[in-house]
């Protein structure tokens, strides 16, 4: 699960790193107040689970109280990459002297974490990292070592951060160790004109399998931030959202993966992952496609099945089924093979639903599907 930036500021503040003052709200009014309390003029900032908030104009300075209510009620509503704004954090403002860039994250394949740290932190570390990938120093961590004062002046002195971050480093590895996170992201760390050494923006992803010792960030939490997985998650469906337009239910995680492939090279980008697994039931079929259908992104279905322990039978079954409680609205392609193929592609041609069509072959089906989407 991924925190919200105010989230992580509190967990850095817990662990002794430096932050500026700040409080959130989801009320105009309130960053009225909260800005004067703050001192008058303050950085207005959107919460919502997602990088680049500062290029779509989500990261703000007001000059007085005023403005800040202003703001306030521009950024809240506000629609960045599909995170609807629900709270600000209004920060005091720092005086900036230089941006720096660290985290802390695991590296799977090899096992353990990399710290990844670099002089040219703000806005721009992407484009940094893509260009002159020799201005981002990675260096290896070692879990059950951890970063040690030695192992921090060792990431700061090849990413030419200056020594006060060591401290901030050695700090930052206590927050990912002591929360249980995968991920922790300081972006912009700054020395201040002062220099003093602050956390600005801070990202933090918690590991899901430690969330039951973590139970401050809400047991009522899915740990979902998109809305369809959600919704998904309450019906115990295995569902990941994609950015695409063709719908994808399938029987088993190899085959929708497969499908996935398929689908892209039809020219068309599948809109999820949905794996329904061996007991395709009439309920778990229409709760899938409901889910599906409510995504708006969607422009046509493609239902793949491979029939074994549960035949294609009894997933044609589920589908009728599914058809009385969900109205289809987008076109539904249905490729049903394996154990009694003949007998679920009867099923379904007896049905003869106006929006349903079968083909045999799952590329002929992808193609038919991804064609539907792309024409729609
Ligand atoms: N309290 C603050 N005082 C002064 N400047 C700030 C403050 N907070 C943020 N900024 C400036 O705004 C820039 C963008 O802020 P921030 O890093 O929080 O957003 P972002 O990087 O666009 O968001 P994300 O990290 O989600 O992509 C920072 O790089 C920094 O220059
Ligand atoms: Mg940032």
């Amino acid at each position: 699960m991924d925190l919200y930036e105010h989230q992580a500021r509190e967990l850095f503040e817990e662990h002794g790193i430096l932050v500026p003052p700040a409080e959130v709200t989801g009320s105009p009014k309130e960053a009225r107040e909260i800005a004067r309390r703050l001192g008058g003029r303050v950085v207005v900032k959107a919460q919502v689970k997602t990088g680049g908030r500062g290029k779509a104009g989500g990261v703000k300075l007001a000059a007085d109280p005023a403005a800040a209510e202003l703001t306030a009620r521009q950024i809240l509503g506000m629609d960045i990459k599909g995170h609807t704004v629900g709270k600000v954090m209004l920060a005091q403002p720092v005086d900036i002297a230089d941006e720096f860039y660290v985290s802390y994250v695991l590296d799977r394949a090899a096992g353990r974490f990399l710290a990844i740290a670099s002089a040219e932190g703000g806005m721009e570390i992407e484009e940094v990292a893509a260009t002159r990938p020799e201005a981002v120093a990675r260096i290896p961590v070692d879990p059950a070592e951890g970063v040690t004062s030695a192992r921090a002046t060792e990431i700061a002195d090849a990413a030419g951060l200056p020594p006060q971050a060591v401290d901030v480093l050695v700090r930052l590895w206590q927050v990912l160790v002591r929360e249980d996170a995968l991920l922790v992201e300081v972006n912009p760390l700054v020395r201040t004109t002062q220099g003093r050494i602050l956390a600005l923006d801070g990202k933090v992803t918690l590991d899901d399998n430690a969330r039951f010792r973590q139970a401050r960030w809400g047991a009522d939490d899915t740990g979902h931030d998109d809305p369809l997985e959600a919704a998904a998650a309450a019906k115990g469906l295995n569902y990941v959202k994609l950015d695409g337009e063709v719908g994808i239910i399938g029987n088993g995680a190899g085959l929708v993966m497969s499908t996935l492939d398929v689908v892209a090279g039809c020219g068309a980008r599948p809109a999820n992952f949905l794996d329904i697994g061996g007991g395709a039931s009439a309920q778990v079929m229409a709760d899938g496609l409901s889910v599906i259908l409510s995504d708006p992104a969607v422009k046509s279905v493609f239902v793949n099945v491979f029939g074994g322990i549960t035949a294609c039978d009894a997933v044609a079954d589920g589908i009728v089924q599914a058809l009385e409680t969900v109205r289809l609205t987008k076109p539904l392609v249905v490729r049903l093979d394996g154990n009694n193929a003949a007998r679920g592609r009867a099923v379904l041609d007896e049905h003869a639903h106006p929006l349903v069509q079968q083909v045999t072959t799952m590329d002929g089906a992808a193609a038919r599907a991804a064609e539907l989407a792309t024409t729609a």
